[in-house]
């Protein structure tokens, strides 16, 4: 029989550490039942510890769902494990990963303890942790650039206290497929208690190799585990693909040998929903999920695939769930039946009032656009949601822009600063230029513009667009997310919803920066 490789999801953790990426509680709800319906073993809900927002997100999370292991990240000390065990109470089936630096680097200038320190937290991390759950992961962070005996005394130890699964990290993206392979192997076959736990890999994309090194982890390594993001989403270049990892896996299984429990229709949802909530977008030509993954522009792929489509496609697009895009309702649908889609969609809200918001909501949208797809459904539920729990000083009243060949384009745009209406008028180099001058004129915010992108939610003229406005000030880095048949009224929405995400202030402790 195969052996079953673990899917490990960090989505909602490693992915949400990208700059910008925040979700709210409801929003990373959402998200939790897509991964279940994929049925990934294990969803790393959040970091309970790291701020109030997160402690619940995490609590919602392992209430909610029932499939999946629910787990949460800690530090190597005491209060962040208890506050991981207080937040995964609820859940049907629960770990703590706990996780300290081993590299002489990140020991010395980070953490500023001594190797001696940091290996006797680890083992008292993990006692901890287990006096809470049988089930513990522990990570070496910055694993691939320990030292290797230090590495070994460490697993040893941890593995000794309980510690289920041992995840090597390579936090930086410094790995080398035949390196990082072998380290897991060597590690495996050093450490006298290796048998005891399932081993698995944890890599960053900074040099574009996160998924080959995290398979040379399993096929050289003999890792069993594999933790991963929806879109590669994660810190800097992102973390290791969920989706190529398992179509890797399930493509070439001739190769591999080894079972994967992910329902793989669920991926191109999982896909479009983490996109349309974080506001990144995903490339064209990514891998599996890319709008162009399986299009065949030339005449002799086109060709080739009219005679058999083997001949150049080594996936079905309906295997991955590029089919799931489906009229669900119309102008004539009634609550009830709005109602119901939210619930097949994993869609909880509130109260009843909610329900109600969103319904009107989509009767309007319903007005303008005469098919609604789910992906509209999940753009306007996550523009109430945000609307609700960020703070809004800044909301859209109306707007009017022209451009005309051969003249300034012109943009006016009144919107309410603290329920007060205010007015505003600029040019711009085009529509969208002279939305945003119009606003900064009234707004002054000072925050620098690093990201514009306009996306159709679905395909077609009529679809929506969906921007995404990244905004930086004083070091903080915020997405906002907007939709509307109009792109110009989804880029002004999206003005100000980063506008209102950057006056909200969330702390948070980043774990990869903060101490013990
Ligand atoms: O990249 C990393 O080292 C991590 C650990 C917390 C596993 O995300
Ligand atoms: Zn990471």
């Amino acid at each position: 029989m195969a052996d079953k490789l673990i899917i490990f999801d960090t989505t909602l953790r490693d992915g949400e550490q990208s700059p910008g990426a925040t979700m709210t509680k409801e929003e990373k709800l959402r998200i939790a039942k897509q991964l279940e319906k994929l049925r990934v073993d294990v969803i790393e809900a959040g970091f309970a510890a790291s701020s109030n927002g997160d402690f619940e997100a995490v609590k919602a999370i392992a209430d909610a769902v029932t499939e999946s292991t629910v787990c949460s990240l800690s530090r190597a000390n005491d209060r962040d494990i208890a506050r991981a065990a207080e937040a995964l109470k609820g859940a049907k089936s629960s770990r703590i990963h706990t996780f300290i630096a081993t590299s002489a680097l990140h020991m010395e200038q980070k953490l500023r303890m001594t190797p001696e320190q940091v290996f006797e937290q680890a083992r008292l991390a993990v006692r901890y942790a287990r006096n809470h759950t049988d089930n513990v992961e522990f990570s070496p962070e910055d694993g691939s650039r320990s030292d290797l005996d230090f590495l070994c005394r460490i697993l040893e130890a941890v593995i000794a206290e309980g510690a289920t699964t041992i995840n090597i990290a390579d936090t930086v993206g410094y790995g080398v497929p035949e390196l990082f392979g072998n380290l897991v192997r060597t590690l495996r076959e050093r450490v006298p208690n290796s048998d005891k736990a399932v081993w698995s890999v944890h890599c960053h994309n900074d040099l574009g190799m996160a998924v080959a090194n995290s398979l040379a982890g399993v096929t050289i390594g003999g890792a069993r585990q594999v933790e991963c993001t929806i879109n590669g989403l994660g810190e800097r270049a992102g973390n290791t693909s969920l989706e190529e990892v398992v179509m890797a896996v399930k493509t070439r299984r001739d190769y591999f040998d080894l079972d994967v429990g992910v329902d793989t229709t669920q991926i191109v949802p999982a896909s479009k929903l983490v996109s349309s909530i974080t506001g990144f977008p995903v490339q064209p030509n990514k891998a599996v999920v890319g709008a162009n993954a399986f299009a065949h522009a030339s005449g002799i792929h086109q060709d080739g695939v009219l005679k058999n489509r083997d001949t150049y496609e080594i996936m079905r697009a309906e295997d991955v769930g590029w089919m799931a895009n489906k009229i669900v309702l119309g102008k004539l649908s009634g609550r009830n039946a709005f109602k119901q889609r939210l619930q097949e969609l994993g869609i909880t809200l509130d109260s009843e009032q909610d329900v109600n918001q969103a319904f009107q909501r989509f009767k309007d949208l319903a007005d303008r656009k005469a098919e609604i797809f789910d992906e509209d459904i999940h753009a306007l539920v996550s523009e109430q949601t945000a609307h609700q729990e960020v703070d809004e000083h800044y909301q859209l009243v109306s707007m009017a822009q022209s451009s005309e060949t051969g003249e300034r384009p012109h943009a006016r745009i009144t919107f309410t600063v603290d329920g007060s209406e205010t007015s505003s008028q600029s040019e711009g180099n085009g529509p969208v230029d002279a939305t945003f001058k119009a606003i900064e004129a009234k707004v002054a915010s000072g925050a620098e513009l690093m990201l514009y992108s306009v996306n159709a939610i679905t395909t077609g003229t009529e679809s929506q667009g969906e921007v995404t406005v990244r905004l930086a000030k004083g070091g903080r880095v915020v997405n906002g997310v907007g939709a509307d048949p109009d792109i110009v009224v989804a880029s002004a929405k999206a003005y100000l919803s980063a506008l209102n995400r950057l006056q909200s202030n969330v702390l948070r402790v980043d774990p990869q920066r903060g101490g013990v």
